[in-house]
């Protein structure tokens, strides 16, 4: 099973976005209304756990049930956890609960209401892709503060996620949504080589923001 095989078990696709927010909303509300069980926390943080700073304030950004946020709690983050689903943030709200873990799980909806600037040490975003929200994402990291980015890549060896090539990264597109970060580590194996071995269907970005520089002003 490709690194995507989760999400594509649970009949998930990214948000689409000229729909109305409550249409939105209502559907991921069915869809983890019928989950079962976590998924797996994002490949792209065990992949790359050795370059997570010690501790500090981390954000999973459209979390779902936020797997990623809990597994960043329990490496001593404190994790702020926001999607538009009221069902995804109260299983997650409960997960952390029983775990003791502090996770502030909110609904929340990011396009309209970006990261503030400055704010988080780690942001995580996984399998969600809304392009113009890229410059907040960027400014609301603090200064040397880590981006860890995982989504479809349109170049893809498996049926794992999203049909519409709209809502996948054309080759190298990751890197230029963040263009003021410093790339740290970046995977896209796209379809070359002995296509059963390798991290396939994704690509993984992880970016820091430099020390010392200024936030940048959301658009
Ligand atoms: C494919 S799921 C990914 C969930 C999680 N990041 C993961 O990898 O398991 C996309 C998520 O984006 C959320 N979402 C879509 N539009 C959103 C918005 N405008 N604001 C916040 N969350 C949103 C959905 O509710 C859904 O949980």
């Amino acid at each position: 099973m490709g690194p995507g095989g989760s999400i594509r078990e649970r009949g998930l696709s990214p948000a689409d976005p000229g729909g109305d927010a409550g249409v939105l909303r209502a559907k991921w509300d069915q869809r983890y209304g019928s989950a079962e069980g976590l998924p797996e926390p994002a490949l792209v943080l065990r992949e790359y756990a050795h370059l997570l700073p010690g501790r500090g304030e981390a954000l999973e950004l459209a979390c779902g049930l936020g797997a990623s946020a809990l597994w960043l709690a329990e490496r001593g983050f404190r994790v702020s956890a926001w999607d538009l689903s009221p069902v995804a943030i109260r299983q997650l709200s409960a997960h952390a609960q029983e775990r003791g873990l502090p996770v502030a799980a909110s609904v929340r909806d990011v396009i309209a209401e970006p990261p503030p600037p400055d704010c988080f040490d780690l942001i995580l975003v996984a399998h969600f892709l809304e392009r113009g929200l890229a410059p907040a994402i960027a400014a609301a990291l603090r200064p040397g503060g880590l981006l860890f980015y995982q989504t479809f890549s349109r170049e893809a060896v498996s049926d794992c996620g999203p049909s519409d090539p709209m809502y996948r990264l054309a080759p190298n597109e990751l890197l230029g949504l963040f263009p003021d970060l410093i790339v740290r580590a970046y995977s896209d194996e796209g379809r070359i080589g002995d296509t059963g071995r390798g991290i396939r269907d994704l690509a993984l970005l992880v970016a820091q923001r430099p020390e010392g520089s200024d936030p940048e002003p959301p658009p």
